[in-house]
């Protein structure tokens, strides 16, 4: 199949056959070629944390797991999220870029930024964090590393789509609000800032509509709003209705159809169903994505897969997280004259990626016992009991006694636990959040014979740790960690690599304290999203809420002084810009990094808003001594809430908390600014309620005037408070009709520029 050169073909020189054929796939992985006019295939593939292209000489079929293409497993997303390091991540993405150009493929099926709603969804493994900030900068820098070498970037899945049970049916019940300042916000910075070729619509529905199938997002928000320019993309099998699926934006269904999608189209046409302008419409986008990235003919790129592995490597020891480390146990000195036991399935055999779509066949791995035996000394003796095995097929008791007695003879058990494959997978969502029970029975044993010891967590979503954490003098979060992660686990164990990691996810002490929890994963036909913008840390602060672990923390083996903070607001409104500035000193004795977060608080509001937001981070690298100035700067967006009623986001003049933090709840430096914006102006309608008629700096003492002919007690103060909440109308009723409403019409006429919203909560465009 040739490649093509030179500009696309425009949708005019296509017959209709040729346009149905371009807007559905073909087979699992490409979309159709027009040889006539020179319009080549392109090559889509998973996946977000490695290449996963079936080989061609596959027998296993094309959707087979089992015979990709040898190619680097970097760390899933859940570790690259916690390293809270964009360019780490924009070199993770380019590495990743460079295998699929080396592979001709022109589009990798990634990153996934779905926000990690509850911990229970199978697929948090695959996804950045529980925050859309943090979400968004990360996808960002990773599209922005696939991109650069041309290959496009399909980011994924839009929108709301955050748990397995029930993908396909499933309607993600979610207010307005929510999906703005949640679950949008990621797609629409990446979209915004990088123009990623690619959009996947996901395979739920979102109030009630799929995906697929959705106008208003596909082709209002995503397209008109914020500007997208690329092609948008149905998740594998996501299309309910093909003919619906172009009418409301999508360009592509994924994989092909055998022609049966193609020819419902081609029917919707000529039955005049479908206005063939709009499937020229997809057609457009669709060539200009094949112009715009590599065929499958372009295999120019040269792939160094022992660079990819050192990076894989560097990325899995910056994703870590060092949850706790009492006594300063760790690092282990590597020439102490020490014994060590090792023990634990997943040292030798390491869970490394998660499952489904994302597997990688990887080039290499490394394991952590092996990778220890090669940082140890001469004086350093390590032994290894396997203690369990990861398959609950195959639990044996002799090897937790043989487990047992290793660490009683030993100075320090370092053991490493984890989630078996089976806990956690694209497809299905976890039953539970606990490490199994014999891991635990393991763990509580080796404590009672040995006072010193160190966990090595392996898991893709967040594990609970309060039932056994006390068991443990410190916790080392290595997540999935790639075909690297071995290595950079003894990296950090040993002092060579210092914890920079930071939770993308809070630890929450039980899963009965988490946010959704009594809202997911919902009926087959429906999930309300309940817990509203109060997600992930947002919950927990606003409840105030123990958890053993909060949303960005992670301990160094080094420490962190932060000082002279200093804010300066210039502007108000749209054009308000704060700049935020401080000094963070590296006050300990090694090498490191740290996360500096900054968090937002609108202590008074018109709406209730969450304690405190992150709306900036920077990851700053000092050595011992060292001290850097780290500034921030915000915006009137990093300030402003989504508002349903006015269809917009609102600033609000007034004072913000800002926060900087080594956690969300570690915070050391606090200021408060004073922020100038133009008050809310409404027109006043007999919908509007007797408070916002008070509110009104016209309409307010106009109604007084207008109710002080009534004859009624409405002066007093009580009576006021007590119909603050009746929309105008109904006092009116109520009255008897004694309030003056020609009165009242004429001061609706000039009370602020905006039509409000109806009783119904619908706000007319
Ligand atoms: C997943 C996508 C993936 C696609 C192709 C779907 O099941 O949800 O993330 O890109 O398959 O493998």
């Amino acid at each position: 199949m040739p490649d093509p050169t030179g500009p696309a073909a425009a949708p005019a020189a296509l017959s209709l056959d040729e346009k149905a054929a371009l807007v559905s796939g073909v087979g699992g992985w490409s979309t159709a070629a027009v040889e006539r006019l020179g319009v080549g295939p392109i090559t889509l593939t998973d996946g977000p944390h490695g290449l996963r292209l079936a080989a061609e000489d596959g027998a296993a079929g094309q959707f087979s797991l089992s015979n990709a293409v040898p190619a680097t497993c970097f760390p899933t997303a859940s570790a690259l999220g916690s390293s809270w390091d964009p360019d780490l991540l924009a070199q993770v993405g380019e590495a990743l870029g460079v295998e699929s150009r080396a592979a001709g493929v022109g589009v990798l099926l990634g990153p996934g930024v779905n926000i990690k709603r509850a911990p229970l969804c199978g697929r948090n493994f695959e996804y950045l964090s529980e925050d859309p900030h943090l979400t968004a900068r990360l996808g960002a820098a990773l599209v922005r590393g696939v991109q650069s070498q041309g290959v496009g970037a399909c980011v994924k899945h839009f929108a709301a789509n955050n748990q397995e049970t029930e993908r396909l049916r499933v309607s993600a019940e979610v207010d307005e609000r929510t999906l703005r300042e949640i679950y949008l916000p990621a797609f629409e910075h990446i979209v915004t800032t990088e123009q990623p070729a690619m959009v996947m619509a996901a395979y739920n529905r979102v109030n009630g509509v799929y995906n697929t199938q959705n106008r208003r997002l596909l082709t209002e928000v995503l397209r008109e709003e914020w500007g997208f320019e690329g092609a948008i993309v149905s998740d594998w099998g996501a299309v309910a209705d093909p003919v619906a699926a172009v009418s409301a934006g999508l360009n592509l269904e994924m994989p092909g159809t055998h022609g049966t999608s193609a020819r419902k189209i081609v029917e919707a046409v000529e039955a005049g169903d479908l206005d063939e302008a709009v499937l020229d419409q997809a057609v457009a986008h669709m060539l200009r994505l094949v112009e715009r990235v590599p065929g499958p003919g372009d295999r120019t790129a040269k792939v160094n897969f022992a660079r990819h592995h050192a990076l894989a490597r560097r990325a899995a020891a910056e994703a870590a997280v060092l949850l706790k480390n009492d006594d300063a146990i760790l690092p282990l000195d590597p020439e102490a004259e020490l014994s060590i036991a090792v023990i634990g399935d997943f040292a030798h055999t390491p869970r490394y990626q998660g499952a489904g779509s994302s597997l990688v066949n990887v080039t290499r791995v490394e394991n952590a016992l092996d990778a220890m035996a090669g940082l140890a000394g001469r004086s350093l003796a390590l032994t290894y009991a396997r203690g369990f095995a990861q398959a609950a097929a195959d639990r044996d008791p002799a090897l937790h006694e043989a487990a047992v007695a290793t660490a009683a003879t030993a100075d320090i058990a370092v053991l490493f636990l984890g989630l078996p494959a089976g806990d956690e997978s694209e497809g299905y969502d976890r039953a539970h959040i606990d490490l199994p029970e014999d891991q635990v029975r393991l763990l509580e044993a080796v404590a009672a014979v040995n006072a010193r010891v160190v966990v090595v967590l392996a898991n893709g979503g967040v594990v609970r740790v309060s039932p056994w954490e006390r068991h443990a003098t410190a916790i080392l979060e290595g997540w999935l960690a790639g075909q690297a992660g071995g290595a950079a686990i003894a990296d950090l164990l040993f002092g060579k690599a210092n914890p920079s990691g930071k939770l993308a996810e809070t630890v929450p002490l039980r899963l009965e304290d988490t946010p959704a929890y009594l809202n997911f994963p919902g009926t087959p036909t429906a999930v309300t999203y309940g817990e509203r913008i109060y997600v992930g840390y947002r919950y927990y602060d606003a409840k105030d809420l123990p958890v053993s672990y909060p949303f960005g923390h992670g301990l160094s083996y080094t420490t962190f002084t932060y000082a002279h903070l200093s804010t300066k607001v210039e502007g108000a409104g749209d054009q308000v810009r704060i700049t935020v500035a401080l000094e963070v000193t590296n006050s300990g004795p090694r090498a490191g990094q740290e996360v500096v977060q900054l968090y937002v608080g609108d202590p008074v509001a018109e709406v209730d808003r969450p304690l405190r937001e992150l709306k900036a981070f920077t990851k700053v690298d000092l050595a011992p001594g060292q001290t850097q100035t780290v500034e921030f700067e915000l915006r009137a967006r990093d300030l402003s809430y989504f508002s349903a009623r006015e269809d917009r986001w609102v600033l609000e003049a007034g004072e913000f908390e800002l926060c900087i933090g080594a956690s969300s709840r570690d915070l050391r430096l606090r200021a408060t600014v004073n922020v100038d914006a133009p008050p809310l102006a409404r027109r006043l309608t007999l919908d509007a309620t007797v408070a916002e008629w008070l509110a009104d700096p016209v309409g307010g003492p106009g109604l007084l005037e207008a109710l002080a002919g009534s004859g009624s007690s409405f002066q007093n103060p009580e009576v006021q408070h007590m119909v603050a909440q009746l929309p105008l109308g109904r006092l009116i009723t109520l009255s008897g009709d004694r309030i003056d409403r020609g009165r009242l019409s004429r001061l609706m006429a000039t009370a602020g520029p905006e039509p409000i919203e109806a009783e119904d909560g619908h706000h007319a465009r």
